[in-house]
């Protein structure tokens, strides 16, 4: 572009020269010379002269139209659509609706201030203010979030064709953040930092790579954004990965060109059990959680039977059916089960998983401000809500009394459950049973702690299902005082 300019400014300059130079009398007109070679090929029409391209991916269709489409069915296209007429002219509002705008605007301000272009040219903001018919249709172009919001400018041809892509969200040591969501997903952003997804190895990316859960393919499945990706997106299944892993983060549970649900979803398949007792049928399935299913795809138990099998006969130094197994305590299964022994899954009728969007309906539905209107929203703390609960308890006073009455019964339950086992109460046998019970301890001994555990590896303390944890609980002190009598 500028080299362009800079030849033809040139060029401009020695024409001057030669005609300041040929000041003597016109002579007669010559004949007609024979018709010269072709020249070289001038530059295609249809190539822009501009840095992002726009065009709504139209420029993208040819080699990705898949991926087109499936944008196409995000919020993300009609980002500036949905803008009432009177914000179109707030910059303020603006500046998260369309694409490539990197000026800084604070609310309230009326232009953008000059020299301030931000690092690169002919993004929206570069045409703010800009009269006539080329910078309207520029602006048009560039309406909504687009392509190139999330991977950079592209333009001005493919020769340039190397886009941004990231699955990483956490701040490098520059304290940047490395989501393309950022800076128009701030609040999420935030939210996220104080979640326990974004606090693992207190947030800090070295250490975090250096655990034994990344760049280990048994693990990292769950505990990392990359290797998520690589087991749920059939289209990554062979891609080379950047060598840093990152937290389980935005682009882990969104993808922005996926098609058919509301939140750019990545996965929201059924979820089938790791695990179920040797005198089932069929293999239970998580399934119906709307939005929740994507968070069983990590929070289920991840023992299968001969694992658990050999937990019960040999003992374990992982006792358990790891961290994970809230989505199994949710619908009642998945734990070991005293053969024998009748198990009682789900309150009939009616119960936690009757919650709209399971998981994510006491984890994250609330009420908060967006823009300045109060409305349903996701909270990416992923803390559990309260205020949530009142569609069915009565009242905040009945979920607080039965919160306190559930943690009592199922706590003195554990502590009995640790005193047949020779502990004092649970804390005590949860600090010292992985050591203790592949050499010290024998089979009905652990078929008895497995339940305890189970509890452990849900940490809600039974508030997920009380029925099926109190069940649980039940058989194994019932099973166990028989067993310490014999
Ligand atoms: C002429 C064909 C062509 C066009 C047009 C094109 N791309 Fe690509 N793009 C490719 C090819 C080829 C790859 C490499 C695919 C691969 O590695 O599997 C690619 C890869 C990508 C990637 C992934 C990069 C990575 O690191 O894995 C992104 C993102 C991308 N293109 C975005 C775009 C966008 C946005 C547009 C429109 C502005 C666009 N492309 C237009 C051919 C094209
Ligand atoms: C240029 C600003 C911008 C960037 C970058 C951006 N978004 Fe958005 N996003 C928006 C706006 C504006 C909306 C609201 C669109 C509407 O409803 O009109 C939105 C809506 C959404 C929604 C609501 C669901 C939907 O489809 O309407 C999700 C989910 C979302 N964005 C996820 C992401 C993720 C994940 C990233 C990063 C990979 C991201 N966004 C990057 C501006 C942005
Ligand atoms: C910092 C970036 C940013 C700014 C500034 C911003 N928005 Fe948004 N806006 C978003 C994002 C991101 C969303 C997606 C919804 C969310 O975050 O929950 C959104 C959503 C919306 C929606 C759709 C809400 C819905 O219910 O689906 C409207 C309408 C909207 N914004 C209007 C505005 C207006 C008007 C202004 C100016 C006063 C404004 N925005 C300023 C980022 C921004
Ligand atoms: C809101 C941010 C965002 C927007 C908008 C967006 N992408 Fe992406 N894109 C990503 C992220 C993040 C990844 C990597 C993770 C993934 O695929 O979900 C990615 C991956 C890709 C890939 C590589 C994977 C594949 O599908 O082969 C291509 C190609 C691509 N994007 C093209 C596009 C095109 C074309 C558009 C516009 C129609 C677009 N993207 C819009 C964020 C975005
Ligand atoms: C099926 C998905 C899944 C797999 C596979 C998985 N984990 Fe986890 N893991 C989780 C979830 C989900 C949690 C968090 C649950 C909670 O905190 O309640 C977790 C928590 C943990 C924790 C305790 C929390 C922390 O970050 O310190 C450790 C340690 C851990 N996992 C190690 C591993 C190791 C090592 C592997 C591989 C051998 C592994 N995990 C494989 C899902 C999984
Ligand atoms: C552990 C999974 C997970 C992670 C990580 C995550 N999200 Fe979400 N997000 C969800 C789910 C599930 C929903 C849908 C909630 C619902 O059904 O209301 C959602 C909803 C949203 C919405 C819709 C807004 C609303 O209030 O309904 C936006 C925007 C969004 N996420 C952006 C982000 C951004 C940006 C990040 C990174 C900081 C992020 N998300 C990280 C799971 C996740
Ligand atoms: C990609 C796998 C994955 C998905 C999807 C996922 N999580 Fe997690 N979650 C984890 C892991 C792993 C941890 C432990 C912290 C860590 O290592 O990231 C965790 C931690 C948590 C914690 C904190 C637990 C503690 O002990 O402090 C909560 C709460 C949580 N997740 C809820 C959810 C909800 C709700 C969803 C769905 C919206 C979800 N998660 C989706 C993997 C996942
Ligand atoms: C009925 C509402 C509700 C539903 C549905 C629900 N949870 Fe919970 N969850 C809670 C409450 C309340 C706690 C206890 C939090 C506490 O004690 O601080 C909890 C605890 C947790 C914890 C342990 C948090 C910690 O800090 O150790 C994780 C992880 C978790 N839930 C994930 C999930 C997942 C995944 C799902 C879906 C399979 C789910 N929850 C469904 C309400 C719910
Ligand atoms: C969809 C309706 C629904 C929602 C929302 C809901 N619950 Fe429940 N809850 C039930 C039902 C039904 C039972 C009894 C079923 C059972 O034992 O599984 C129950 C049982 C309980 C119990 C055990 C009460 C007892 O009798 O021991 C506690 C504690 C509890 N819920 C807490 C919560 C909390 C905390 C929340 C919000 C984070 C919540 N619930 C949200 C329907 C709901």
């Amino acid at each position: 572009m500028k080299k362009t300019h800079l030849l033809v400014l040139l060029l401009s300059l020695l024409l001057a020269v030669v005609f300041v130079g040929c000041e003597g009398e016109q002579g007669p007109e010559g004949p007609q010379g024979p018709e010269g070679p072709m020249g070289p090929a001038g530059e295609d029409a249809t190539v822009s002269e501009y840095t992002f391209l726009g065009n709504m991916g139209e420029d993208c269709m040819h080699c990705h139209s898949g991926t087109v489409t499936q944008w196409e069915s995000t919020g993300h296209v009609n980002a500036y659509a949905n803008l009432e007429e009177e914000d179109r002219s707030n910059l303020y509002c603006v500046k998260c609706h369309t694409t490539g705008f990197d000026s800084e605007v604070a609310f309230g301000d009326t232009e953008i201030a000059e020299g301030n272009y931000g690092p690169d040219m002919y993004g929206y903001d570069d045409y703010v203010g800009v009269e006539g018919e080329e910078a309207e249709m520029r602006r048009h172009a560039l309406e909504g979030v687009q392509c190139e919001a999330c991977h950079g400018p592209l333009g001005p041809t493919f020769n340039a064709h190397r886009p941004e892509i990231s699955f990483s969200t956490h701040n490098d040591a520059d304290g940047n953040s490395t989501s393309s969501c950022n800076p128009c997903h701030g609040g999420q952003l935030e939210e996220w930092l104080e979640s326990g997804h974004g606090n693992v190895v207190d947030a800090d990316i070295e250490l975090f790579n250096e655990e034994h859960y990344t760049h280990n393919p048994s693990c990292d499945g769950c505990h990392t954004s990359e290797g998520f990706i690589r087991e749920h997106d059939p289209r990554y299944a062979d891609y080379e990965f950047p060598e840093e892993q990152s937290f389980v983060g935005c682009v882990t549970c969104h993808d922005p060109h996926s098609a058919g649900n509301a939140a750019q979803i990545r996965d929201l398949g059924d979820e089938q059990l790791s695990y179920i007792a040797d005198d089932e049928g069929d293999v239970p399935t998580i399934t119906g959680l709307g939005n929740g299913q994507v968070c069983v795809q990590c929070h289920h138990a991840r023992r299968d039977a001969a694992n658990v099998q050999g937990q019960i006969e040999n003992g374990s130094s992982h006792f358990g059916p790891h961290h994970s197994a809230q989505g199994d305590m949710l619908i009642g299964n998945g734990s070991y089960e005293i053969p024998g022994y009748e198990y009682a899954r789900l309150n009939e009728g009616f119960n936690h998983t009757g919650v709209e969007n399971g998981c994510v309906g006491c984890h994250m539905v609330r009420d908060a401000e967006v823009h300045g209107e109060v409305q349903e929203h996701a909270f990416h703390t992923f803390e559990p809500e309260v205020g949530s609960c009142t569609s069915c308890h009565s009242s905040m006073t009945e979920i607080e009394a039965f919160r306190a009455d559930l943690n009592t019964e199922i706590t003195g339950k554990m502590d009995q459950i640790a005193v047949l086992l020779g502990y004092t109460d649970h804390v005590e046998m949860e600090e010292n049973w992985d050591a203790d019970n592949r050499d010290n301890a024998e089979p009905w001994q652990r078929e008895v702690a497995y339940a305890a555990f189970f509890i452990i590896g849900d940490g809600s303390m039974g508030l997920h299902n009380p029925t099926y944890a109190n069940s649980l609980l039940d058989n194994a002190i019932a099973y166990g005082n028989e067993q310490a009598a014999k």
